[in-house]
């Protein structure tokens, strides 16, 4: 009998429930509701030639396990994998499914860690990776080798909040058969549901949104196809960057509230977009949410909402950049998103700065760009602290 079996179907929960209750019995032992967190290095056998479920928490731990019981049925998948970070999950997931001669293509603005796992690790491992823009088709098409096996998105994109139109991609990927990988991090499996467009494998950082509070670092693979367990299953346990049972167990705390938060963090980053626009001191205002976004059409269809990250660029160059954010109180400079307080970032500088600067300008990472990352505070607070951040540099710049 498995420690999880289970008294919970998710194919007849709604998303909520399935946060909740999916994985997440009370512990068998005790009756404690919440599970326990089995700090444990390593598992008694009832004798030496048979393991019991559970033998040593780097290939698996009842706090693992339920994470990523959890996250695939949040997907909608069939299997889940925990790491100890978003780019623990990424470095696995490729040095699985790819060798030496592979040729993988990538939207052009990814989160900077995850071009450096491919430009700067997989590289040498002889797997290249090209960066287009994956909206724009006819460029992705052209990209396309006899050693392509994967296509890689990002949507909404980092920082620039641009949408990939993944059932697109996905029906791209398909006809020349194709691996379809999805970061699915800025918007959750509560916004946007990868598989069902056609995705092969979702990935997330579950630092952010996921784990919510932003004091856990997390990483996860999503699979819809069995297929892919045992590599994948091997490569963690070989690979080793899998998380311990706390990080595991505040994650698992975090996912409990994700649809409320969510809610939350896009109503706010709605009135927070819409504020900043009536500002001076700002140029442009991203947000898939805004009717003028180029992509606002395509969010509404792909997305069950618009998230909680708002990108703007302030008119000025970095020294107003960096008033505006020595300004802010409520707003904290610091890099990652998805926390229930608001927090601001210099991609440029910070998220993207080991990305080569004519590499960012080309993406559209721009030297006078903020990236905000939304929280749940009061909104009219939140707008306050913007309007006496950017009005500082109204005078310099209008
Ligand atoms: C979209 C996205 N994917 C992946 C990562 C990497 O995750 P981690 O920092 O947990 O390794 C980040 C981190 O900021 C991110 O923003």
């Amino acid at each position: 009998m498995s420690y999880f079996d289970d008294h919970f179907d998710a194919s007849q929960s709604g998303f909520a429930t399935i946060a909740i209750h999916s994985h997440q019995k009370p512990d068998p032992t005790t009756g404690a509701v919440i599970q326990p967190i089995y700090q444990t290095s390593t598992f008694a056998q009832e004798t030496v030639l048979e393991a019991g479920e559970f033998d040593y928490t780097r290939c698996g731990n009842p706090n693992m396990n339920a994470l990523e019981g959890v996250l695939a049925d949040l997907e909608g998948g069939v299997r889940g994998f925990a790491f100890s970070s978003g780019l623990g999950a990424l470095t696995t997931l490729t040095t699985a499914l790819f060798k030496p001669g592979d040729h993988i293509v990538s939207c052009s603005d990814v989160y900077g860690g995850s071009f450096g796992v491919f430009d700067k690790i997989l590289r040498k491992y002889d797997v290249q990776t090209d960066f287009v823009d994956f909206r724009d088709m006819a460029a992705l098409e052209a990209a396309l080798t006899d050693k392509t096996k994967a296509l890689h998105v990002e949507t909404p994109t980092n920082p620039n909040l641009k949408l990939i139109d993944i059932a697109a991609v996905a029906k791209l990927a398909k006809a020349n058969g194709l691996l379809t990988i999805v970061d699915n991090t800025f918007a959750t499996p509560c916004l946007q549901r990868p598989f069902e467009l056609g995705a092969d494998i979702v990935w997330h950082s579950t630092t952010k949104y996921i784990g919510g509070h932003s004091d856990v670092v997390g990483g996860a693979i999503i699979i819809k196809d069995k297929r892919y367990e045992e590599v994948l299953f091997m490569h963690q346990k070989l690979i080793g960057a899998n998380p311990d049972p706390f990080a595991c167990w505040l994650a698992l705390r975090g996912l409990k509230t994700l649809p409320i938060r969510m809610n939350a963090h896009q109503q706010n980053a709605m009135a927070v977009a819409e504020f900043l626009k009536t500002h001076p001191a700002v140029d442009q205002v991203i947000y898939p949410g805004l009717p003028e976004h180029p992509d606002h059409e395509l969010a509404k269809r792909q997305m069950n909402g618009f998230g909680g990250m708002v990108t703007l660029t302030i008119k000025g160059g970095p020294s107003e950049v960096v008033k505006v954010t020595q300004a802010l109180k409520l707003f904290t400079v610091a890099v990652s998103l998805g926390g229930v307080e608001s927090l601001v970032c210099y991609p440029y500088k910070m998220t993207h700065g080991s990305m080569p600067d004519d590499f960012k300008l080309k993406t559209g990472i721009l030297p006078n760009m903020l990236r905000l990352s939304v929280g749940i505070e009061d909104i009219d607070d939140l707008k306050r602290d913007l309007k006496q951040a950017l009005d500082v540099v109204v005078g310099a710049t209008v």
